[in-house]
């Protein structure tokens, strides 16, 4: 049976990312699925402390909820994530957990293997106070080695208020079935506007110079063209900085070698901060 794990990251019970969430297991349960769902926000989880461990050692330094997160979202095949819109992008616990996703590179074969998806609920009070809902929470889901299935971008100010708006209730409820579907290789993702990016569904984009763009989310890049649409020039197999094979050349070629780098300066560095300790009172 398939396993979906839904995450919510609001505070509010019964609030909108909450009840979507609930509406979206329930799709899920009527696929067939077994679902759960956790309220990262009521878990303990820490800052990442920078050490890297995890990518040297698969375990994290920290001593907090991290580990049994971990492990359910290892498990999942696939996975809802719903969160308030906080000052025009995602609450930041989900920030907090990005940061601390660095691991799943150790884990990027394995994963490559399933089918793995992810549906994310991004609920905001306007409509454009919300330029980076879906995308930050698009990116979470990539981070943790789910491909995006779809997305649901929800507008309701006040706690509950999407309650209110019958057609976005079932709309969850039917992404929540096709979710499962989409695991089962039984549906298809969402087809991405000409504007997209075709991986995470980013509507933002950076200018490089000249017509050349990127996509801050998961840095593949393109052209825009004069129609206003972005011809993708990446391997979208390749180049996305989520996909697994990059995951690992990310670990092997990137973190590995700086180490080394880092290791053979570290006595010097040392020696440099020491004017910085509060006894030389340098300001
Ligand atoms: C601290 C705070 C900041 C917010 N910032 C935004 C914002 O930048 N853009 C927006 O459209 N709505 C904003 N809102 C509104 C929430 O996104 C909206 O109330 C949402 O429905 C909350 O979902 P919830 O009920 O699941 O917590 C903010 C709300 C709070 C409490």
């Amino acid at each position: 049976m398939t396993k979906i794990l839904a995450l919510v990251a609001s505070r509010r019970k019964y609030g909108n990312s909450h009840v979507l969430a609930l509406e979206a297991m329930a799709g899920a349960k009527s696929a067939g699925s077994d679902v759960e769902l956790l309220n990262i926000s009521d878990l303990q989880i820490d800052f990442c402390e920078g050490c890297l461990r995890c990518v040297f050692t698969g375990k994290c330094s920290g001593k907090d909820d991290m580990g049994l997160l971990l492990a359910k979202i290892l498990e999942a095949d696939g996975l809802i994530v719903s969160a308030p819109v906080y000052l025009l992008s995602p609450a930041s616990v989900i920030k907090k957990l990005l940061d601390r996703a660095l691991v799943i590179a150790l884990y990027a074969d394995e994963l490559s293997e399933r089918l793995r998806g992810a549906l994310t609920i991004s609920v905001a009070g306007k409509e454009d106070w919300s330029p980076l809902g879906p995308e930050i929470l698009n990116q979470f889901a990539l981070a943790y080695g789910f491909t995006v299935y779809n997305y649901l971008e929800a507008f309701a100010p006040g706690p509950g208020e999407i309650l209110l708006q019958d057609e976005v209730v079932t709309q969850a409820n039917t992404l929540g079935h096709g979710l499962v579907e989409y695991v089962l290789g039984k549906a298809q993702p969402r087809t991405p506007d000409p504007g997209q990016c075709p991986v995470c569904y980013s509507r933002s984009f950076r200018f490089l110079g000249g017509r050349n763009v990127q996509c801050p989310i998961c840095l593949i890049k393109g052209e825009l063209e004069e129609s206003g649409i972005i011809r993708i020039t990446s391997d979208l197999k390749k180049d996305s900085f989520w996909e697994p094979g990059h995951r690992k050349r990310h670990l092997e070629e990137w973190i590995k070698v700086t180490r080394v780098t880092y290791l053979k300066n570290r006595a010097l560095i040392k020696d440099k901060q020491k004017k910085y300790l509060p006894e030389n009172n340098i300001y």
